[in-house]
């Protein structure tokens, strides 16, 4: 086990797997799971489309920079982050800083397939193919500063975790 690794961060755009690689890397390593949509809307007491819609994306961006500071206080974690949570700089930093940090990617096919059924991203609403598409022309580079990068579109979730242990040392 690597002694120098407090926390698994797993950043990435939406529908790259970052939720469910995290419970798997969680159960095998017998650390906590976190995952800060989840967090921001117990905090905050309101849905992530309840935030947006009332007080629009950048309030929802300071909730979500205040859970990410607040959370990679602590150790022993996988931490699951939404997919714009890496915009902000003072999150790289502190992502960086307290973990090893892990940039899932892939196809524009794959997401598409993977956030069809759920609507509860306001950012991808309307036309969906054109909004994935847009938005991930937008954050090209948004993920390239992590410690390691993995395309999850062929690999079932059980190797990615498999990959990012073997990757961290862990
Ligand atoms: C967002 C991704 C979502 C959620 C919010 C905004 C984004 O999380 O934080 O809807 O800006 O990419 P997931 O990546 O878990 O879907």
């Amino acid at each position: 086990m690597n002694p120098n690794v407090d926390n698994i961060i797993l950043v990435g755009f939406m529908g790259t797997g970052k939720s469910s690689v995290s419970h798997v890397l969680a159960a095998r390593l017998g650390w906590n799971r976190i995952d800060t949509d989840v967090e921001i809307e117990r905090r905050d007491g309101r849905s992530i489309p309840e935030i947006f819609e009332n007080e629009g994306e950048s309030a929802f961006r300071s909730i979500e920079s205040e859970v990410i500071q607040n959370v990679l206080l602590g150790s022993r974690q996988v931490v699951a982050t939404g997919g714009g949570a890496v915009l902000a700089e003072a999150n790289r930093e502190i992502m960086l800083k307290r973990g090893f940090t892990v940039a899932l990617k892939a196809s524009a096919e794959k997401i598409i397939e993977r956030v069809r059924s759920d609507s509860a991203r306001p950012l991808l609403k309307g036309n969906l193919e054109g909004r994935v598409k847009q938005l991930l022309e937008d954050r090209k580079h948004a993920y390239d500063f992590a410690h390691m990068q993995i395309d999850t579109s062929g690999l079932d979730v059980r190797s990615v975790a498999e990959r990012i242990m073997e990757q961290a040392g862990l």
